[in-house]
């Protein structure tokens, strides 16, 4: 039983009164008025696709993150796309990656007719787990994908250590983790290859669009190729030197991020750090109000990382709980808090399921993590009265199912 009295108030899904009148998202842009005036100077201009936005963007980007390099691409998808083509995944090959993740991460190893390999995540972080990653090479291991869940970062050096090693490449999914730092280093700068995501519930977002930073030039120009056709030189250049001539010297595709979208990716990255700040601001303050529930499992923080709090994800703990995830799901969600769950594993999907004949069960941590897990709402706009609203059906609900 836990401490603090439950709430009188009847649940809303029992006919009583919201904490809420209108429903609060789990995630959602900022649009400002700077970030309007960016984007209609670009419509104003003489390019709207791959322009001086683009590199400007791209300089940006690199020089806060802490990397060489960063190639944008229209969506994360394809940034992870592009980075599985640039470590040279083909047909024969295996990348291994976490089941705990959005599907398009193991996707991209489909792309390039490879197989993703999943090996389970570690019971506090939920990121892939290191010993597990070493038990699954084979001779056709080429790749490892680790996913920054939630926005904390993997345990980085142990799989630098390990891919070295093996002569792997890393490409870490960081669509979660942009502004996260660890052992003081921002991601971004760390692994081979990084990638993010500028979806509207990202922390910047410019639409629809993605990145990838790398330290290595040889991952730059691929990258660079195959997200404009594999052609060798860009539009641009080529009219600024008055040349008409280039080459197709692989086979890519049209993934560019447009000088418009870029524009938006501009202004949004000059607020990035303050975003940050009020992300930590929220994940503490809903740290601090539900640790003394005791049905509910907190994100856990290593010491070794400064999460980016893309989501906050709690944990239900059912054997102090009279009602499953999906009760307590549905009683947040008729308060009107736009609850979500993040994920259901890559490898129970139909399609994969299908595909490799898995059947449940051989992912036991990221599988049980999946059964209790809820995130909460959590955007860098949030109001102080939006979190406590959050706070208080969480209680409201949960303490009512509390045995
Ligand atoms: C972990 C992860 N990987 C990949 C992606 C794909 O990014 P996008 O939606 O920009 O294609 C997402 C997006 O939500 C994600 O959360």
């Amino acid at each position: 039983m836990s401490a603090i009295a439950p709430i009188k108030a009847d649940l809303a899904v029992h006919g009583g009164t919201p904490v809420r009148s209108t429903l609060l998202p789990y995630g959602r842009q900022e649009i400002l008025e700077e970030d309007i005036k960016g984007v209609v100077d670009t419509l104003r201009s003489d390019w709207l696709t791959t322009g001086p936005k683009v590199d400007e963007f791209e300089e940006a980007f690199a020089a806060w993150v802490g990397s060489r390099h960063a190639i944008s691409f229209s969506s994360g998808t394809a940034a992870l796309h592009g980075a599985a083509f640039a470590a040279g995944l083909g047909p024969g090959h295996e990348a291994i990656t976490s089941p705990l993740t959005f599907a398009a991460t193991a996707n991209c190893v489909l792309y390039q007719g490879a197989n993703p390999v999943f090996a389970d995540v570690c019971e506090d972080t939920l990121n892939i787990n290191p010993e597990h990653v070493a038990d699954r090479i084979t001779s056709r291991t080429k790749a490892i994908l680790p996913v920054d869940y939630a926005g904390h970062p993997a345990d980085l050096d142990l799989l630098l250590e390990i891919a070295e090693r093996h002569g792997l490449t890393i490409i870490e999914d960081a669509c979660h983790a942009l502004g996260a730092e660890y052992r003081s280093r921002r991601v971004g700068s760390i692994s081979h290859m990084t990638v993010f995501s500028f979806h509207p519930v990202k922390h910047l977002t410019t639409g629809e669009g993605g990145m990838v930073t790398t330290n290595n030039p040889a991952f730059a120009d691929t990258l660079r190729k195959f997200r404009n056709h594999g052609i060798s030189s860009e539009a641009r250049s080529r009219q600024r030197e008055g040349q008409w001539h280039y080459e197709m010297v692989l086979l890519g595709f049209n993934y560019r991020l447009p000088d418009i979208a870029c524009s938006l990716g501009l202004q949004q990255l000059k607020r990035l750090e303050a975003n940050l700040a009020r992300r930590r601001e929220i994940a503490a303050r809903y740290s601090s109000a539900l640790r003394e529930i005791p049905a509910i499992i907190l994100p856990v923080i290593l010491p070794e990382a400064s999460p980016a709090w893309h989501l906050y994800p709690i944990r239900l703990d059912s054997a102090k709980l009279s009602a499953g995830r999906e009760e307590i799901f549905r009683a947040l969600r008729a308060e009107n808090i736009g609850v979500n769950v993040h994920y259901i594993p890559v490898h129970v999907h139909p399609y994969y399921k299908q595909r490799f004949g898995y059947h449940g069960g051989e992912f036991p941590i990221a599988e049980a993590a999946y059964e209790s897990l809820i995130s909460l709402p959590m955007f860098h706009s949030m109001s102080n009265k939006d979190v406590e609203d959050v706070i208080e059906a969480v209680r409201k609900v949960v303490l009512h199912y509390e045995q």
